[in-house]
């Protein structure tokens, strides 16, 4: 299935009715923890994912799913309370279609922050990872099928699908806070099930420097689509075979929720910047 121009146009057109001429500058999409940043918006206008045309709801764990209008760290902001993973049963295509009514409604630049397993063995859980690059040469691309040229080309460019002028922002943002900022590789897996311990050999080898669910497909749409990215992983535990333990999600969600202040701090100080 692909969706067509006019579709994502109907999913805009539905939001604008709600927002008026409000334009977001920044879109963001929030990970595992993060969630709650969503509440900090101000003058906020909430538009539930059940209620646009088009859009799919997220079914994770301590995933909203709405989108959250207004002012975030000076910046006008979209927030993604909630993403939707291709492990839910969506395409990528799903996965990443608010990606593009976002950019249809002006934002410009996107903000991806995740929650991952740390592959590094010389890095530990609760580490902040600046997204320097992906690795999703194992699953299809979100922009499979036909073309829409309205967004992008045929073949776009990956050379920088993370942008370089907001990764220099993140370590301005970050030395300024006293916060060490990892850097690195993410690389993305499928899921649902925890990668074995052989994958996460297999991803250290090829270059990934944390492994996770989501993120990449959002990064190549809005890339695609001539959008600005900055993405930031917290490294909420290490990744199988790393520690003689059993990876759990509630592992994942503590971490989250332990971090979550060193991390939206530096998230709202970039957008300040
Ligand atoms: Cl170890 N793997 C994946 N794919 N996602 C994760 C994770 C690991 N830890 C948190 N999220």
């Amino acid at each position: 299935m692909n969706y067509t121009f006019a579709q994502y146009q109907e999913s805009a057109d539905f939001i604008r009715s709600k927002i008026g001429t409000f334009s977001p500058k920044v879109a963001m999409v929030l990970g595992s923890g993060l969630g709650f940043m969503g509440d900090a918006v101000e003058e906020a206008v909430a538009v539930s994912y059940r209620d646009i045309p088009h859009f799919k709801v997220s079914t994770a764990p301590g995933h909203k799913g709405q989108l959250v209008f207004g002012t975030l760290g000076g910046q006008k902001v979209a927030v993604m309370q909630g993403r939707m993973h291709h492990y839910e049963g969506y395409s990528y295509e799903e996965v990443s279609y608010a990606v593009r009514v976002l950019h249809l409604l002006g934002a410009d630049t996107l903000i991806v922050t995740n929650a991952a397993g740390c592959v590094r063995t010389d890095w530990k859980a609760g580490d902040l990872m600046l997204i320097t690059d992906h690795i999703k040469m194992f699953s299809e691309s979100p922009l499979r099928g036909e073309n829409l040229p309205e967004f992008g080309v045929r073949f776009p460019d990956a050379s920088t699908v993370y942008t370089p002028a907001l990764r220099d922002v993140a370590r301005a943002a970050a030395g300024e806070l006293g916060i060490t900022l990892r850097e690195g590789v993410y690389f993305y897996c499928y899921g649902p099930q925890y990668e074995t311990p052989a994958e996460v050999r297999a991803a250290r080898i090829l270059g990934g420097d944390a492994v996770g669910m989501s993120t990449a497909p959002e990064a190549i749409v809005a890339g695609h689509c001539g959008m600005q990215v900055l993405g930031f992983t917290l490294c909420t535990n290490m990744a199988a075979g790393i520690l003689d333990q059993p990876l759990s999600e509630q592992e994942v969600l503590d971490a989250a929720e332990a971090c979550k202040d060193k991390f939206s701090r530096l998230v709202l100080k970039c957008l300040n910047k």
